[in-house]
């Protein structure tokens, strides 16, 4: 997405919300595009559209991220397509259940998909981009991620995960010519609503985005070269305040002995 870099982009779930937009705009911006979704034929029909539309090379690749084999045609793909210098990591799905009344298959199906396929995309990825020198990383967290208080807690879990996998992985690649961009939507009109049993008819609509705002806003964010974009936050300084919070906790977080408020009585080393 960066100034001058036109390489081809991989999106995953392309076939509607957020991925659909990102393709749009990438294909506006002249990426060739790899689109991955399980719904072939939306994704087809996407594909048609962009190339009459933007007159890029568009290619398809349906894929259940949540099944092994499927995956691996992903990976490779972005280990070894030197063409491919862009990785839109946004296929995601939401669940809302109370946790104590969740269906476990369901949970696990949940980390399968937002954080196992993310996080083996995003490495294969990294192998391919740092051997190449050049790419970027674009994670699609939530800002359910930094909010325990909403109770989402597995959805909400896995992307917190997203979050810190893309910081963390952000120190390890610092100076490898790899980019790396988080970011967090708040509520967006997409199908993830109906989809997950929620209908979107119960969130607020002063709440919610438009997911082609939230897109053009999310490429904002990448162009002004932010790690962690929240396109709805209106001050960027109130998320530098957390961080430096944070950070401020440093030196303080790992000691050779306990607060003194806990009272324990040190142990000298043997
Ligand atoms: N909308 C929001 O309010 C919101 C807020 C914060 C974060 N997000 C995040 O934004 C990302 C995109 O979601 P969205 O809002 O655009 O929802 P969406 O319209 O439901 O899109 C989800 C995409 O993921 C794909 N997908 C789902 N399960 C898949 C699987 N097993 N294998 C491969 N692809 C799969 C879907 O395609 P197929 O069904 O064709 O496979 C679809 O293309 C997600 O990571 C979500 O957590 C959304």
């Amino acid at each position: 997405m960066s100034q001058g870099n036109k390489g081809a982009a991989l999106v995953t779930g392309a076939s509607s919300g957020i991925g659909a937009v990102y393709a749009e705009r990438l294909a506006r911006r002249g990426h060739d595009l790899v689109l991955a979704a399980r719904d072939a034929a939306r994704l087809e029909a996407l594909a048609a559209r962009l190339r009459a539309e933007a007159g890029v090379t568009v290619e398809v690749i349906r894929a259940d991220l949540t099944v092994r084999d499927d995956l691996a045609v992903l990976e490779s793909r972005l280990r070894d397509d030197p063409a491919i210098e862009l990785l839109i990591n946004n296929a995601g799905a939401a669940y809302f259940t109370p946790f104590a009344a969740s269906d476990p298959d369901q949970l696990e199906n949940l980390i399968q998909l937002n954080v196992v396929a993310v996080t083996r995309l995003a490495a294969a990825a990294a192998a391919g981009f740092v051997a190449r020198g050049r790419g970027a990383i674009v994670n699609i967290g939530s800002i359910v991620g930094l909010s325990p208080e909403f109770k989402s807690t597995v959805y909400g879990a896995t992307k917190a995960f997203v979050l810190y996998l893309t910081q963390s992985l952000n120190e390890e690649l610092a100076g490898s010519g790899v980019r790396l961009q988080a970011v967090l939507p708040g509520a967006t009109r997409t199908e993830i609503w109906d989809r997950s049993g929620r209908g979107i008819e119960t969130v607020p609509s002063e709440i919610l985005m438009d997911v082609n705002d939230l897109v053009d806003a999310a490429i904002a964010g990448f162009d002004q070269g932010e790690l962690v974009t929240i396109p709805s936050l209106p001050d960027a300084a109130d998320w530098q305040a957390l961080e430096a919070a944070r950070l401020r906790l440093g030196p303080n977080l790992s000691r050779s002995h306990p607060a003194a408020r806990y009272g324990v009585a040190v142990r000298e080393p043997a």
